[in-house]
């Protein structure tokens, strides 16, 4: 079986969903926020403020392609399918879930947030970059999961049986 992947935007509970199903499916999990973290040994925030976006996703481009491999789970940045080459790579290489969280749930879980670049610049539009984004994370997916009102437990389960559906 393909390397599963979750996309999704910042606060669609990529992070927790990823390690809910590790547990249940006993397979190791990455994550390329954490793995640009430890090949800079930077953070993403200084990262963008030392560098620019631009550095940023060339770093998440890589480290994309270094997550190949069968059986694993890998949580991405919300920001990854920006570039159409990642998407393509995703689509070729993954079993891909777009873990799709209203604007509102996110807004509520982000409102305190002060480590993401993204989601602490002003003068960017978020609810209009999640609108920008929507339709690429369902161009990309293999499945797209509704996220709202669920816990990270249920969603994995909800993933296990798409995984384990007859084809
Ligand atoms: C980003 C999302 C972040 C991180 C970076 C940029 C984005 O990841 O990759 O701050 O462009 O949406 P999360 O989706 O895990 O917050």
């Amino acid at each position: 079986m393909k390397g599963i992947y979750l996309i999704g935007f910042m606060g669609s509970g990529k992070t927790s969903v990823a390690i809910s199903l590790s547990d249940k499916l006993q397979l190791p999990v990455q994550d390329t926020d954490q793995m640009i973290v430890d090949y800079t040994k930077s953070s993403i925030a200084s990262i963008f403020d030392r560098c620019g976006e631009e550095t940023f996703r060339n770093y998440e481009s890589e480290m994309l392609k270094r997550t190949e491999g069968e059986g694993k789970i890998t949580s991405t940045g919300g920001g990854i399918v920006e570039r159409e080459s990642n998407c393509d790579w995703l689509r070729r290489n993954g079993l891909v879930f777009y873990l799709d969280t209203s604007w509102d749930v996110i807004l509520d879980r982000l409102k305190d947030d002060k480590s993401r670049p993204i989601w602490n610049n002003n003068q960017r539009d978020k609810r209009k970059l999640l609108e920008s984004r929507i339709p690429k994370y369902e161009a990309t997916a293999n499945y797209v999961i509704k996220t709202d009102g669920k816990d990270p437990e249920a969603i994995a389960d909800e993933m296990i049986a798409l995984i384990n559906a007859p084809k």
